[in-house]
C-alpha cells in the first residue's frame, strides 16, 4: 500500500487519480479547499474504509499548507501529486497586463507547487515521487497567444520541477512534470481531446513506473518525454 498526497483533489483529473489509487488500495491524502463542498469526494471517502481522508488545503497560503500537511499526520509519502491548478485571464494580456491578477496566478501555479513540496519534504523518502502538473502550454515548442499568464506559471513549473529534482537527487526523490493532455474538466471544457479518466490512468501509470534518470522531465500523460 502506497500512501499518496494529491491536491485540488475534490474534482477535475485529481479527483478521478484518487479513484485509481483507491481501486489499487492505496492510503489517499485528499487535500482541497473546501473539503465540505466536495459531494463526491466525501461519498467516495465513506466507503473507503479510511483510505481516503479530506485535509482544508488552500495552495496559495502559506498557513493553510502548514496545517492542511500537519492535519495528515506523519506518515511517509510515496507520491505527491501537485495537480492544483488555475487558468487565469484568457484575453491577451501582451499590451495590458493585470499584474496583481498575473501574480495571483503564479502564486496557485508555482509557489503552490513548491509550498507543498517544502511542506511534505520531510515526509519524502529514498524513492518518494513527485509529480507537479505543467502543461504543453508552458513548453517553447508551442505559442499560444491570449494566454500570457498561464503559459509563464506552466514554464516556470517545468524549471521548478527541474530544479526540485537536481536538489533532491542526493535523497532519492523523484520529480517530475506532466502535461496532462488537453482534457475534459471545467478547465479544459467538453471540446477537450480526452477524458479525465484516460488523462488520469497514464498518469498514475507513469506515476508508477518512475525511474531516477527522469527526474526533472516533463512528460505527457501517455508516459512519452515532452520537450520543454
Ligand atoms: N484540463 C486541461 O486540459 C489541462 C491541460 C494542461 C494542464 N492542466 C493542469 O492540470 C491540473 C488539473 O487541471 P483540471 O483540468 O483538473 O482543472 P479543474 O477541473 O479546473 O480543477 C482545478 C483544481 O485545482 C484546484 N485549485 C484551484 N486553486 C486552488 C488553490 N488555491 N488551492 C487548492 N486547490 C486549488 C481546484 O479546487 P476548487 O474546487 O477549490 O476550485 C480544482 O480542484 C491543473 O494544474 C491544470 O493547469 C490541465
Amino acid at each position: 500500500m502506497a500512501n499518496i498526497a494529491i491536491t485540488g483533489a475534490g474534482r477535475g483529473i485529481a479527483l478521478e487519480i484518487v479513484k485509481l489509487h483507491l481501486a489499487k488500495g492505496d492510503r489517499i491524502f485528499a487535500l482541497l479547499r473546501d473539503p465540505d463542498g466536495a459531494a463526491e469526494l466525501n461519498a467516495l471517502a465513506a466507503d473507503s474504509e479510511g483510505l481516503i481522508t479530506l485535509h482544508a488545503m488552500d495552495v496559495s497560503e502559506d498557513e493553510s499548507v502548514r496545517q492542511g500537511t500537519a492535519d495528515t499526520g506523519d506518515t511517509p509519502v510515496d507520491i505527491l501529486y501537485n495537480v492544483a491548478g488555475v487558468l487565469g485571464p484568457r484575453a491577451s494580456q501582451v499590451e495590458h497586463a493585470d499584474f496583481d491578477e498575473w501574480l495571483g496566478v503564479l502564486n496557485v501555479n508555482v509557489i503552490g507547487p513548491m509550498r507543498v513540496f517544502q511542506a511534505f519534504l520531510p515526509r519524502l523518502r529514498e524513492g518518494s515521487r513527485v509529480v507537479n502538473f505543467g502543461s504543453q502550454m508552458g513548453a517553447s515548442t508551442w505559442t499560444h497567444p491570449g494566454a500570457e499568464i498561464y503559459c509563464t506559471s506552466k514554464a516556470a513549473v517545468h524549471k521548478l520541477t527541474q530544479q526540485v529534482a537536481t536538489g533532491t537527487t542526493d535523497r532519492g526523490i523523484i520529480a517530475i512534470s506532466v502535461h496532462p493532455g488537453w482534457v475534459q474538466t471545467d478547465m479544459g471544457g467538453p471540446g477537450a481531446d480526452i477524458t479525465p479518466q484516460e488523462s488520469a490512468s497514464g498518469i498514475v501509470a507513469l506515476a508508477g513506473r518512475l525511474t531516477p534518470d527522469m527526474s526533472g522531465g516533463l512528460y505527457k500523460w501517455t508516459g512519452e518525454p515532452h520537450a520543454w
